[in-house]
């Protein structure tokens, strides 16, 4: 993969939306618009792949008006940015469980995977009914004793990429359950602001702030070293 990986838990739409006075899902539907842009102005930033939490497994568990205005919106979003993403050679492909999903929301991630599946600027995947620890404990459960790392990543899926930078939006500072094996050495980035309000020069700062940081994957300083 060229370019780095970014992996966004795009967070705070509700109080985003409960701020204004709108229902939450309001907040949903503005995010959804942000995403629309980050993703259109990340292969810019040098980003290879992106990955964005619109889904957890433990989300289910909201209230059963949200979960589904949720649903119907991320299979408007895929069917309306399929297209975009043929034109901007951009792939697109889904995370996590596919089961649980409504079957016209997995017709039409099925249908943005195929239609998108030649893309080679970026690759975008969307996290949907996604739990990190359910996705190791299902790679675990394909694989033999004596596995090695590159088994467990292949099990993973993907070859489940290191993340580069990780970035939370509205101010919590947890992984809430997302791709914990990735982000083994990944750069960690919180802001406080709402995801409603992030946008690509946000992304662009975010990058910017990635690459003042040094990595030192257990080794020294690079000034140390020699
Ligand atoms: C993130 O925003 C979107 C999803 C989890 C689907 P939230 O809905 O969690 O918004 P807050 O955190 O309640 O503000
Ligand atoms: C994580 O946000 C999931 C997504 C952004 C899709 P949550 O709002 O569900 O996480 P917690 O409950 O604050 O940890
Ligand atoms: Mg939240």
């Amino acid at each position: 993969m060229k370019g780095i990986h970014v992996a966004i838990i795009m967070d705070g739409n509700g109080r985003w939306a409960n701020a204004r006075g709108l229902p939450r899902v309001a907040g949903h539907r503005e995010g959804a618009r942000v995403v629309r842009k980050v993703v259109e102005g990340a292969p810019g930033l040098g980003v290879g792949m992106l990955t964005l939490y619109a889904f957890s497994s433990d989300n289910w568990g909201r209230p059963q008006r949200e979960v589904g205005g949720l649903m119907r919106l991320f299979r408007i979003y895929l069917a309306a940015e399929t297209q975009r993403c043929v034109e901007n050679d951009i792939r697109m492909s889904v995370i996590g469980r596919r089961d649980r999903l409504p079957e016209p929301l997995r017709r039409a991630v099925d249908g943005a995977e195929a239609a998108t599946a030649d893309g080679s600027r970026m690759h975008l995947r969307i996290a949907l009914d996604y739990s990190a620890r359910d996705a190791l404990v299902s790679a675990a459960a394909r694989l033999s004793a004596g596995a090695t790392r590159d088994d467990f990543a292949r099990a993973l899926g993907d070859g489940a990429p290191d993340v580069d930078l990780l970035v939370r939006t509205g101010g919590e500072q947890r992984l809430s359950d997302f791709l914990l094996w990735e982000c083994a050495y990944a750069e960690l980035l919180f802001t406080p602001r709402m995801w409603p309000d992030f946008d690509a020069g946000a992304l662009a700062d975010a990058v910017s702030e990635y690459h003042r940081r040094e990595r030192r994957f257990g080794g020294v300083p690079v000034a140390a070293a020699g």
